[in-house]
């Protein structure tokens, strides 16, 4: 039995939506790197023991930062075209390059949510989920289905069972590997890791998370995360 935590922050996106010259991961908030203050969330944590950066082939930006690193356990690992490629390159490096056990428990978490807080990461971990585990906070606005791509009202969608999905998600090594490989297998396309797990059949438990946890990304994110952050 491995009682590991490890953390894999997928870092290779371009971040097309937030129109910067420079990837939002690599935008300064405090005068730090928005990926410096998400990987000092893990290192900060007595519970993770590595983390497994996954960057862009065509990356310029971190060789900078990752001196920074040396002998803290911070690795590096080249992403892919979508983020499930990012996610299943880092979560090779653990298997392959680091021989971690099947049932080491990964955290995956977004480089452009700088503003996780301890208190979440430490709740998420504490849910010790067979099966997965995810942060999310639970939907506050009335929600509207729309109708066929157009611009009117189907129905009202009942809310009381609606969650907004956030990072850290958490699995076994093992397990993730096999659900991110069969569903990028079958074609379904996959924007978290619990989506993966769903695709096995699997129901990650859901550990409500602070609403602050935001992933930049369009420009106003960005006030907001050094907001947060200041707090
Ligand atoms: N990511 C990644 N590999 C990819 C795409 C995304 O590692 N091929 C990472 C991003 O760096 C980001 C996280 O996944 O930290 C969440 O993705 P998103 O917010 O969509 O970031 P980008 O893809 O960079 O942004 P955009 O979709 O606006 O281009
Ligand atoms: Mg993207």
């Amino acid at each position: 039995m491995s009682n590991e935590v490890w953390c894999i922050i997928p870092a290779a996106g371009v971040g097309k939506r937030m129109q910067t010259a420079i990837p939002k991961q690599y935008l300064r908030l405090h005068g730090q790197t928005v990926l410096e203050h998400t990987v000092a969330c893990f290192l900060q944590h007595s519970a993770i023991h590595g983390v497994v950066v996954v960057v862009s082939a065509a990356d310029e930006y971190w060789a900078e930062l990752a001196p920074k690193y040396q002998g803290q356990r911070v690795y590096q690992a080249i992403g892919g075209q979508e983020r499930a490629h990012s996610v299943l390159s880092g979560l090779k490096y653990l298997q392959q390059t680091l021989s971690l056990a099947e049932d080491t428990q990964v955290l995956v978490h977004d480089a452009a949510r700088p503003c996780l807080a301890a208190a979440d990461l430490t709740a998420l971990l504490a849910a010790k989920a067979e099966h997965g585990a995810i942060l999310a906070t639970p939907v506050r606005d009335t929600m509207k289905r729309g109708f066929k791509g157009q611009t009117v009202i189907s129905h009202t969608e009942e809310r009381a069972d609606l969650w907004h999905a956030l990072t850290p998600q958490l699995a076994p090594l093992g397990l993730l590997t096999m659900a991110i490989e069969q569903a990028l297998q079958a074609g379904i396309t996959l924007t978290d890791e619990a989506s993966a797990l769903e695709y096995l059949g699997l129901h990650p438990l859901l550990v409500e998370g602070d609403a602050r946890n935001i992933k930049i990304t369009r420009p106003a994110d960005l006030a907001l995360a050094a907001f947060f952050l200041q707090e």
